[in-house]
């Protein structure tokens, strides 16, 4: 395994001639880091499964590099859909549609449909148009850490949590801290009127104003799942210390909330976010500190408002202790 640390036209060029001979390349995306392979090749995505120690039938976003290349991978696409794209493309949002038949069940574990993706981050725009332009066609990329744990938003973290399995030939291409922070909103597009999956950036007013329905339409729960829902699991996003929400702690706890909150006497702060949008882009990085620092407990108030603090209170819901 390699870390680059600045990336240049040739070693993409490397990158992505590395992910068209089947190995795995982890690059920057705007909303975590992600562990890449050729989405056609059923060995790399093998490869890439194991590395990451998750269940095969676990479906995996395809990125692509934009709008044009989205016919190859999915079929019968709603208007709705099409217009998300337009809008929201290349950016943090995955839509799940039904699938062509180049989108085969070791990527989809065994479902009809695929989750696409058009990343905005310069670095995965480059690799995934150098990967394209040397004939590939589509780069499965699931978050760059071990399954259930917290999503890597820097290529330390990637390091920390992959390095001990992945292989000689595997990449990790450093571009920095990721903009967002929190992994994409993923919208279920096989239904008559989008579901929101995963929430994330792109939030249900953003959908809702731009396509013309009301808010909780398209909320997640207000249709009935008819496909496997992302991150449901029980524990997910989590880190080895236990996670509360609450307002109580004790002395050498963690401590995670907005600047305005204080710090409460002995807790040990761990990210001090000014607003909800620096919130989701330090939360997961400040979940790793805990852990580096041993910390047993973090305490996390969590964040109010219909924008990304949804996404922070979904992702918080899920890697919060369960006794
Ligand atoms: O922001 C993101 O989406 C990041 C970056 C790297 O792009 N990727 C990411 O991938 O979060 P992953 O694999 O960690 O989470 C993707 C989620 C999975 O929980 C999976 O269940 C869901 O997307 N998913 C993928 N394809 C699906 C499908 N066909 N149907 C339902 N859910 C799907
Ligand atoms: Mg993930």
């Amino acid at each position: 395994m390699a870390l680059i640390s600045s990336c240049t036209v040739s070693t993409l060029k490397g990158a992505a001639a590395s992910l068209r001979s089947g190995n795995l390349v982890a690059f920057p995306t705007e909303t975590v880091y992600g562990l890449g392979a050729d989405a056609t090749n059923k060995d790399a995505v093998a490869h890439l499964y194991q590395v990451k120690g998750r269940p095969s039938d676990h479906p995996l976003i395809v990125h692509i590099s934009s709008m044009a290349n989205l016919d190859k991978w999915a079929r019968e696409i709603p208007e709705y859909a099409k217009k998300l794209a337009r809008a929201f493309w290349p950016g943090p949002m995955t839509l799940i549609l039904s699938r062509t038949n180049l989108a085969k069940d070791f990527i989809t574990g065994n479902q009809d449909c695929v989750g696409i993706r058009v990343p905005s981050h310069p670095l995965a725009i480059a690799l995934l148009t150098e990967f394209e332009d040397q004939g590939g066609l589509g780069v499965v990329a699931p978050s760059a850490n071990r399954f259930g744990k917290v999503s890597p938003t820097t290529s330390e973290a990637v390091v920390e949590e992959l390095s001990g399995y992945l292989s000689p030939n595997d990449l990790i291409l450093d571009g920095g801290p990721c903009e967002v922070g929190v992994e994409s909103t993923i919208i279920n597009c096989t239904q008559d009127i989008p579901e929101i999956l995963r929430p994330g950036a792109i939030t249900a007013t953003m959908i809702s104003d731009l396509i013309g329905l009301q808010k909780d339409q398209i909320a997640r729960g207000s249709n009935k799942l008819i496909i496997k829902a992302p991150g449901l699991l029980q524990s997910h996003y989590a880190p080895k210390a236990k996670v509360f929400l609450s307002t109580t702690s004790n002395p050498g706890d963690g401590f995670i909330a907005l600047s305005e909150i204080p710090t409460p006497s002995g807790a040990i702060r761990l990210a001090s976010p000014k607003d909800n949008e620096e919130y989701a882009q330090l939360l997961y990085q400040a979940l790793r500190l805990a852990d580096t620092k041993q910390l047993p407990n973090v305490i996390v108030i969590p964040p109010t408002g219909d924008d990304i603090a949804i996404a922070i209170c979904d992702r918080l819901e899920k890697c919060a202790y369960k006794s």
